[in-house]
Order: C-alpha cells, then sequence, then structure tokens
C-alpha cells in the first residue's frame, strides 16, 4: 500500500444514505501525498507521454492538471453539461437513476491525438467509460487511463475493454 493511503478517508451517509463517500480531500492537503500519488500515476506514461491528460470535472481537474504539468502535456476537461463556451460534443449516459451528460470542446484534441483519462475514482466505472466514449467519438486515440482510487469491489475493470490500459495509483 503506498505511504498515502491512509489519507483516504470514508465518510459514510454522504451524499445520501447507504453510501460510502471517498473523500481524497486529506491526500490533496497532505505535501508529500500529493507529491507521491501524482507520481505514481504519472509513472505508467512517462516513457510515452499523451498529447494530453483529459480531466473529467470536477475531481479529476486536480490530477489531470498536476500530471500535465508534471509529464509537460496539455491539460483537456471534459465538463458537465453546460460549462464549455465554444462547439461541443457530448456523450449521455445512463445512471442508477435517470441520465447524465458530459461535454468536450470538439477541437480539443486533434485527430488521432494520443490522449490519457484522468479522473480521482473509478466507482461503478460509468464516468470514465463515458469519458472514453466521448473521446473516441471526438477522434482522440485513447492511449488509457489513470486514477487514483479504483474501488476494486464494484469490479468496473470487468466493463473496460481489455486493450485499454487502466491504471489505478491504489485499490482499496
Ligand atoms: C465521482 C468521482 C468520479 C465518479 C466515479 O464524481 O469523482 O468522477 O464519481 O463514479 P463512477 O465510476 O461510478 O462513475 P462525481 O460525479 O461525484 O462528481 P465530482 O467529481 O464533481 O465530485
Ligand atoms: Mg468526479
Amino acid at each position: 500500500m503506498p505511504h498515502w493511503s491512509h489519507l483516504l478517508r470514508d465518510v459514510p451517509g454522504f451524499p445520501r444514505p447507504g453510501i460510502v463517500f471517498k473523500d481524497i480531500t486529506p491526500v490533496l492537503a497532505d505535501a508529500a501525498a500529493f507529491a507521491a500519488a501524482v507520481e505514481a500515476m504519472a509513472t505508467p506514461w512517462r516513457e510515452a507521454p499523451p498529447v494530453a491528460f483529459v480531466g473529467i470535472e470536477s475531481r479529476g481537474f486536480i490530477f489531470a492538471a498536476a500530471l500535465a504539468q508534471r509529464l509537460g502535456t496539455g491539460f483537456v476537461p471534459v465538463r458537465k453539461p453546460g460549462k464549455l463556451p465554444a462547439h461541443t460534443l457530448h456523450h449521455d449516459y445512463a445512471l442508477e437513476y435517470g441520465r447524465d451528460r458530459i461535454e468536450i470542446h470538439v477541437d480539443a484534441v486533434p485527430p488521432g491525438a494520443p490522449v490519457v483519462l484522468v479522473d480521482d475514482v473509478l466507482a461503478t466505472g460509468g464516468t470514465l467509460l463515458a469519458a472514453l466514449a466521448l473521446l473516441r467519438a471526438q477522434g482522440a486515440d485513447v492511449l488509457g487511463a489513470a486514477v487514483l482510487v479504483e474501488l476494486s469491489a464494484l469490479d468496473a475493470r470487468a466493463r473496460w475493454p481489455q486493450g485499454v490500459p487502466l491504471h489505478a495509483a491504489l485499490r482499496a
């Protein structure tokens, strides 16, 4: 286990009764832990960095921007609906109850450009799979995905395409 694993905090009952929220903010607040976490997420991509790390709003932004600075790449945001100002592409996906949508600027990534998706937590995998579909529709070459924490019990990996590397700095 990485030395910062004790800084991930379980918050029972947030945002709803019955949900145990994985709170990453103590990792971010600790200089050594934040640096080590970003380093662990950067390692798989150091030999052949992408053109950009694509962060998923909102907590994915924190790590994607840090990775971009660490490896000298661009940063591209995937946002919740209605936030991006220019021409966008969207992808709709199913939630347990209802639907959700994510958006990207159509010109955010040049056609065929290699990118890596970034988020903080992989739970059901719905968010990351939606981002993969969106980036592929946009014409990007998705090299893989990087998450800080994978909640292994939910088995998102079983739904993730086999040929696309998915790296987690920590499995909880
Ligand atoms: C959380 C988390 C991931 C996603 C993981 O984001 O930051 O993005 O859920 O869940 P999944 O694998 O089941 O899709 P949330 O929607 O709570 O928004 P936030 O990042 O803006 O806090
Ligand atoms: Mg999120």
